[in-house]
């Protein structure tokens, strides 16, 4: 009788221990763009690969679209742990108190995606991304969206034509300011809010790459679209830094494998992802799309970078100078 009690007890504890073994690590990975965006595709390419590279060890759970936690909401749930992984916009670090990821936000900084790619892929990325770590956050990544442009419900041409304007902003003090040296009244907001405000006429307009804009649906609120590409818009992959150094190391490795080829993924899409959505917002002949001459270009160049040296105290000199080092830019052309 002891024996088979013994046996059953056994088997009990061996079939717990199975079970234990079973239950994968979930990974919460909070977002608050669509699916069907370049960070929706890489977060989604980012738990399948997770899932094959540990095979079945993680379990990553995408939530997109706010339904978890709104943008600064989940900035303090990361930190809580309550939500292990985030992909916020690099304009939206200000608020946790790490103000430099704003020389991202400043317009005109980037031509396209090379330039880009020698600042994120470089020193200066790296430099930034450590600058997480005192906040209990690790930086694994930078994921592109793309280059933002202006949009209103009444035309946009030149810069003038934004002045008076009440503009939606993601919480940056330098795209405040980039409102501002066109005579806007910028008005920051969470992304999940913005469609409703420019129904209601909260704001009469916002900046974004094509790929929100679309699948927000902000083109059936908004009447005109300026293709200015005045700004960069990406984001910083990061993760609760307890939770990330407890991992198990060689889960870990595993992980970062499949960060680096969500990566590729993300930065290889965004492009695309942007010009079907633009396509997409001119089908819908719901939105007026200005595109701009090399001429008009300019004149919303002279009016926004003006911008970079005003806000150069805002993530330092040192930074701006090794990013204009880099992308060769050269101010004193504006
Ligand atoms: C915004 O708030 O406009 C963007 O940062 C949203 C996003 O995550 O792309």
């Amino acid at each position: 009788m002891k024996l088979r009690a013994l046996l059953v007890g056994l088997a009990t504890v061996g079939l717990v221990a199975a079970a234990q073994a079973a239950d994968p690590i979930v990974i919460k990975f909070s977002h608050v763009v669509a699916n069907d965006t370049p960070k929706g595709h890489a977060a989604e390419f980012f738990a399948k690969r997770a899932a094959e590279l540990t095979k079945g060890a993680v379990k990553v759970e995408v939530y997109p679209n706010s339904t978890l936690y709104k943008d600064k909401e989940e900035m303090e749930a990361l930190q809580l742990g309550a939500v292990h992984m985030l992909a916020p916009s690099l304009a939206k670090f200000g608020p946790l108190g790490v103000k430099e990821f704003e020389v991202f936000d400043l317009p005109y900084l980037f031509d396209n995606y090379a330039e880009l790619h020698k600042v994120t892929q470089g020193a200066v990325g790296k430099q930034l991304l450590a600058k997480l770590e005192p906040k209990g956050i690790r930086g694994l990544s930078y994921w592109d969206n793309g280059f933002k442009d202006f949009s209103a419900n009444t035309p946009i041409n030149v810069p003038e034509d934004l002045k008076g304007k009440k503009m939606r902003i993601q919480s940056s003090k330098v795209l405040e300011e980039q409102m501002r040296a066109l005579g806007s009244l910028p008005q920051s907001m969470a992304f999940s809010e913005v469609y409703q405000a420019l129904q209601t006429g909260v704001v009469d307009g916002t900046e974004n790459p094509p790929s929100n804009l679309y699948t927000q649906k902000m083109h059936e609120v908004q009447k005109y679209l300026a293709v200015t590409d005045h700004g960069y818009l990406g984001y910083a992959v990061i993760v609760n830094k307890k939770f990330w150094d407890g991992l198990p190391a060689d889960v870990r490795g595993q992980l970062e494998q499949a960060m680096k080829d969500a990566t590729d993924v993300a930065n290889k899409i965004a492009k695309e992802d942007n010009e079907k959505a633009l396509a997409a917002v001119k089908a819908s002949g719901k939105t007026q799309i200005k595109v701009l001459t090399d001429a008009e270009k300019l004149a919303w160049k002279k009016a926004l970078v003006p911008v970079h040296k005003k806000m150069e105290s805002r993530f330092g000199a040192d930074i701006l100078q090794a990013i204009y080092k880099e992308t060769e830019f050269d101010p004193t052309k504006f």
